[in-house]
């Protein structure tokens, strides 16, 4: 039985089945259940892709960023995650202009684990694609090469634990 278990922005939600999706990676999709409710890093507007992106973080990862990090040179703590959720876009029917969150395309995310990982300077990808006519996710990529690309493109941020999102200001 398929049960609801949470809403997430317009139109897309993840079923009870969806948390057991495991990446090629090995990082299952449910190691991020409830990550709805985490702190908002920061907002990043993709103009290649027309796509809004929510970066939220855990309680570790945050806690890390208040006290500087990767800023100051250190590395995000064991158990850290980021996680980036892509929308797409919609004006609001009221007030065209604005442009709002629309449908997922995808949830992504990205966890210190630096045993488990060594190759990738201690963190494992996992992306989770949003088929929004099915309303499921769909684990992205068939092995691990697949997600070579994921920490070949973080390396150009290496000096800030491979993390592109900075923090940011709200007062
Ligand atoms: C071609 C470059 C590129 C590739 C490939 C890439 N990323 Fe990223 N990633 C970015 C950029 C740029 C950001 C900053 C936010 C944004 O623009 O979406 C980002 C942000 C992230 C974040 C939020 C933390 C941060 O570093 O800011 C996560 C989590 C993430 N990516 C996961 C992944 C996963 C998982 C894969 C592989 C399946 C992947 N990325 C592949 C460029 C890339």
């Amino acid at each position: 039985m398929r049960k609801l278990l949470l809403s997430l922005g317009v139109g897309a939600v993840a079923f009870a089945g969806d948390w057991d999706l495991e990446a090629p990676t090995g990082l299952k999709f449910g190691l991020i259940k409830g990550y709805e409710n985490w702190h908002v890093v920061a907002t990043h507007f993709r103009t290649d892709k027309n796509e809004l992106r929510y970066i939220i973080g855990n309680d570790i990862a945050v806690k890390a960023y208040k006290r500087g990090v990767p800023l100051n040179g250190q590395k995000f703590p064991e158990g850290a995650i980021l996680v980036k959720i892509g929308y797409s876009l919609k004006k609001n029917p009221a007030f065209p202009a604005s442009l709002e969150p629309n449908v997922i395309q995808r949830v992504e995310f990205m966890i210190k684990d630096s045993k488990r990982f060594k190759d990738s300077a201690g963190w494992g990808f996992a992306r989770f694609v949003y088929d929004a006519k099915a309303k499921r996710y769909k684990v992205f990529g068939k092995s691990a090469k697949d997600y070579m690309q994921c920490f070949s493109c973080h390396q150009s941020v290496a000096k800030k634990d491979f993390v592109f999102t900075d923090y940011v200001k709200r007062k």
